[in-house]
């Protein structure tokens, strides 16, 4: 497999604090990889450094194999990257369908991706007036997820799609991106370990702004010492 996205050992500071210190990350095409660690560890920052957030001071970010580190954050958009931040950012005061609308890149985006979307999320459909305030914490993470569908991405970055939903929900987020990997390649983060092991292929683990572990999934499901040292209560 090829890999769509290559981290090559970024540094990122916030300020003056240097919170990456050596990350390093590839995600092959049609798959789910996760990013995984201790809350703090740096996965969000990491995130964020690819889609052009936080300028990475050193290392590469190579995207089918161009550099594409130090552009601006739309520019790294529009060449296919979605990114669902954490806590969900949906326009409260936007309906549904105005908060998907606001994420086409091209005219027409949203009508060619609606069967896709509300095929995933019925809910969505259902409450396609409602302003996105008024949805439950679930549906706003549905939203949010499908705003990165509307334009043709190639790469989904999703930051801790399962934070504070209830467990049937959650559930039903795993199903959703279950589906959707089989159109597109995620880089996943989760503290949710039950979850990221469910869906993910191969993993990566930060410490402490580093990265410190990588490999298959499944052998990691399997191996409660290194799940507990690096992820806590595993
Ligand atoms: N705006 C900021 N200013 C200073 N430090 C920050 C800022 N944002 C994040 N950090 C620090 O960077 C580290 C990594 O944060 P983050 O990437 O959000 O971790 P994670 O997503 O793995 O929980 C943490 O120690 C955090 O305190
Ligand atoms: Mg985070």
């Amino acid at each position: 497999m090829t890999d769509l996205l290559r981290v090559e050992n970024i540094h990122t500071f916030i300020g003056q604090f240097h919170i990456l210190e050596g990350v390093s990350l590839s995600v092959p095409a049609g798959s789910i990889t996760a990013l995984l660690g201790r809350n703090g560890a740096g996965k969000t920052t990491t995130l964020r450094s690819i889609i052009g957030l936080l300028s990475p001071r050193a290392g590469r970010i190579m995207l089918d194999g161009r550099e594409i580190q130090g552009r601006p954050a739309y520019d790294i958009a529009a060449l296919g990257i979605g990114y669902v931040p954490e806590h969900r950012a949906v326009f409260r005061d936007l309906t549904v369908e105005e908060n998907l609308k606001i994420a086409e890149r091209r005219k027409g985006d949203l009508d060619r991706r609606s069967d896709l979307i509300f095929d995933l999320f019925p809910d969505l459909k259902r409450f396609i007036r409602l302003p996105g305030g008024q949805l439950s914490g679930g549906q706003q993470q549905m939203l949010s997820i499908a705003r990165v569908l509307v334009a043709d991405n190639r790469l989904l970055l999703i930051d801790e799609p399962s934070e504070g939903l209830a467990p049937v929900i959650v559930e039903n987020i795993i199903e959703a991106l279950r589906r959707l990997s089989d159109h597109t390649t995620v880089l996943l983060v989760e503290q949710n370990f039950r979850m990221a092991a469910q869906l993910a292929d191969r993993y990566y683990i930060l410490d402490d702004g580093q990265s410190v572990q990588s490999g298959q999934m499944a052998e990691l499901a399997r191996d409660g010492a290194l799940v507990a040292k690096y992820l806590g209560a595993g």
